[in-house]
């Protein structure tokens, strides 16, 4: 087994460290909660969000640290709210997402993680492909009541597997292969 580094992840989100805690775990990998305040740029692109973000959360810290950006892109609405679904879950919330829609409810949930050393800075992509329910179902957090992942009937409040198939443990997964074989080639 690679020898462990102390690995953060920045954000002021507790519901995405405990979840990505939960899926690291999984893979032999620690992680601590560095929670901080982040600088969000606008942009329509949540890769460049999150690679500022990630330059932003390492030079508050130094310590090697992953952060993570989220977008639901809906397809009806031409990919809204995207970028933008942290403002548009503040103020429309789900009851005002569910109002907007009709008969076309296919969505995504995009995640972007990046780890940032001092230096090295990568990222990682993965989605989640489903539909939004016709209404709120189960008690989650965000945008988890609305959302129906692909092949299954329930939303993501309500399965109790969301860490084995979200866009997150996608991510993360990714992440996961790329970290362990960078410790690996350290220890050698
Ligand atoms: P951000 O990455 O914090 O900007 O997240 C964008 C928006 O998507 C926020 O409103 C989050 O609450 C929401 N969100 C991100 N990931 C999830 C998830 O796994 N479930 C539900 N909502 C999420």
């Amino acid at each position: 087994m690679p020898k462990s580094f102390d690995l953060f992840f920045a954000s002021s989100n507790n519901h995405k460290f405990l979840e990505a805690k939960n899926i690291l775990d999984a893979f032999g990998i620690k992680l601590s909660f560095s929670k901080m305040n982040l600088e969000e740029i606008q942009s329509n692109s949540l890769k460049e969000i999150a690679l500022k973000k990630a330059r932003n959360a390492y030079s508050k810290c130094k310590k090697p640290i992953i952060v993570e950006d989220d977008g639901l892109f809906i397809d009806s609405l031409g990919g809204f709210p995207g970028p933008y679904s942290s403002y548009v879950f503040k103020t429309i919330g789900n009851k005002g997402i569910l109002n907007l829609l009709k008969n076309n409810r296919s969505a995504k949930f995009i995640s972007i993680i990046v780890y940032c050393d001092e230096t090295t800075i990568q990222s990682f992509d993965a989605k989640l492909d489903g539909v939004i329910s016709k209404s709120q179902k189960g008690q989650g957090w965000g945008y988890d009541p609305i959302f129906v992942p692909k092949n299954s009937q329930k939303t993501l409040a309500e399965i109790t597997n969301k860490n084995e198939l979200s866009h997150r443990y996608n991510a993360l997964k990714e992440f996961s292969n790329w970290y362990l074989h960078k410790l690996k080639s350290i220890d050698q």
